[in-house]
């Protein structure tokens, strides 16, 4: 294919720096997205009488064609093209004629790319928050399931306090909400339409941009025609909340995996969602969520790539810009896998109650109960935490539990000690205890998960 820039050089350019300079590998990926453009460009060119009605008849009709044609493998994207906005408009004008040089009137490939990618990752956008939600849904169900399995809740990595499996796995899906708003709020920045800001300095034409911006679906146009060209905060922006996104996953995904290992056999994930070894036949690996947790770091990655590629551009457009599009398709590719995959992962697992409410009987994990229920004798807070710091070096040197160690001893601590402290350091009962706003209690853990749905949509 020849190339849309022969003004001042002969257009020959050597074959190693032709594909080096080439990204139709990559960007063939806005197709779609090119054609509505350039359709609604045509579009706007008549109405603003700067091409006939005829003639953008002819060229929207020439663009739908190119469409279904793409779409139904009738025509292939010519790798040898420079980029995608090149195929499409060669393809044009060798189809329909003189009439497709007219499409480039008013515009440059510079509005188009930026208007092109925007619109790309709004659609994205949508998609990721779907698979989001699909994932948010089945942790929900999770939870729901496992709303008063006890577990040790961990600081530090050591056993904390007792909690439910439910309230555990719903932080989670509190996480994953706060991803689907900054999508949303990414989203209200993407959609800002660039079309017309032409090259850099806007056009000598007459242009709608507020039509175009319309037809596409856009909330509105840049302010700025430098902006316009030049702003890739949208890319930025989109792979840091798909970083975080990311994160997110990561942290679960490490909980998963150190779960489902002996060490803590709290969980099993279904063989479906596991992998064996080609040598130690006793192995269940978590491989899906291990992969989870490393492809965080490309996605971070490509974070990284993208502010790089940015920190030092002059404005406007600098070929550079070129580099935003593999970074950002990358990201896409790799959150929608992990996704994919996270979402049926957690809904097949199964959660072992008994090892879990074993782990959490062990450990002390209900000293801070005891100093409670001291302080609720009476006691202020830092003598009887420093009672039941003394009792617990106790248990621990004399090999007993605060379940196991008898009134009598307790009372050589404190005289506050009564029969009713074992009912208070119960397991269960500290964790039905915390009925604090947000808390692991039963009935705290079931008032999220109605709150979860009710931001799903699932009930109301
Ligand atoms: N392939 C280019 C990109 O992705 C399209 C814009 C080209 N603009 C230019 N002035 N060479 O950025």
């Amino acid at each position: 294919m020849g190339k849309l820039w022969q003004g001042r050089t002969s257009g020959k350019v050597s074959k190693i720096a032709d594909d080096f300079n080439s990204s139709i590998k990559f960007d063939k990926r806005l197709f779609k997205e090119d054609i509505a453009g350039s359709i609604a460009h045509a579009k706007m060119l008549a109405k603003c009488g700067i091409i006939s009605d005829c003639d953008a008849a002819i060229l929207t009709d020439g663009l739908a064609v190119i469409l279904d044609d793409i779409m139904s493998g009738a025509l292939t994207i010519d790798e040898t093209a420079e980029d995608i906005h090149t195929f499409i408009e060669e393809t044009l004008t060798n189809r329909v004629g003189d009439v497709g040089k007219k499409l480039h009137t008013a515009r440059s490939r510079n509005d188009q790319v930026a208007l092109d990618l925007r619109m790309h990752l709004k659609a994205e956008t949508t998609e990721i928050k779907d698979k989001i939600a699909a994932l948010v849904g089945a942790i929900t169900c999770k939870a729901e399931e496992y709303k008063d399995a006890v577990c040790p809740g961990y600081t530090h990595l050591q056993r904390a306090q007792p909690i439910t499996f439910g309230h555990h796995l719903l932080a989670y899906a509190f996480m994953l909400l706060r991803d689907m708003d900054r999508f949303s709020d990414c989203f209200d920045r993407i959609n800002v339409s660039p079309i017309g800001s032409c090259a850099l300095a806007g056009t000598t034409y007459n242009t709608d941009r507020q039509f175009e911006a319309k037809e596409l679906g856009f909330n509105g146009v840049s302010q700025n025609s430098i902006d316009g060209v030049s702003d890739r905060d949208f890319v930025a922006e989109f792979i840091f909340c798909c970083s975080l996104l990311q994160a997110h996953l990561s942290r679960f995904a490490e909980e998963i995996i150190l779960w489902s290992s002996w060490e803590f056999k709290f969980i099993t994930l279904a063989d479906e969602f596991t992998t064996g070894s080609s040598i130690m036949p006793q192995k269940k690996n978590s491989d899906m969520a291990e992969l989870v947790r490393g492809k965080t770091g490309r996605v971070y990655g490509d974070l990284t790539g993208i502010l790089t590629v940015l920190k030092g551009l002059p404005l406007a457009y600098n070929k550079d810009m070129q580099e935003d599009k593999e970074l950002v398709f990358d990201a896409v590719d790799t959150v929608k896998m992990c996704l994919d995959v996270f979402a049926p992962m957690v809904k097949t697992m199964t959660a072992h109650k008994e090892s879990m409410r074993a782990a959490a009987s062990k450990g002390f994990i209900n000293a801070t109960d005891l100093a409670d229920y001291l302080v609720k004798k009476g006691e202020p807070f830092r003598s009887a935490y420093k009672t039941c710091g003394e009792i617990v070096s106790y248990c621990i040197q004399n090999g007993k539990t605060l379940e196991t160690l008898a009134l009598d001893e307790y009372k050589k601590f404190s005289d506050k000690f009564n029969d009713d402290l074992y009912s208070a350091i119960d397991i269960s009962n500290c964790v039905n205890k915390r009925v604090s706003e947000g808390g692991t209690a039963v009935a705290s853990v079931e008032k999220q998960i109605v709150e979860i749905k009710l931001k799903l949509n699932i009930i109301h």
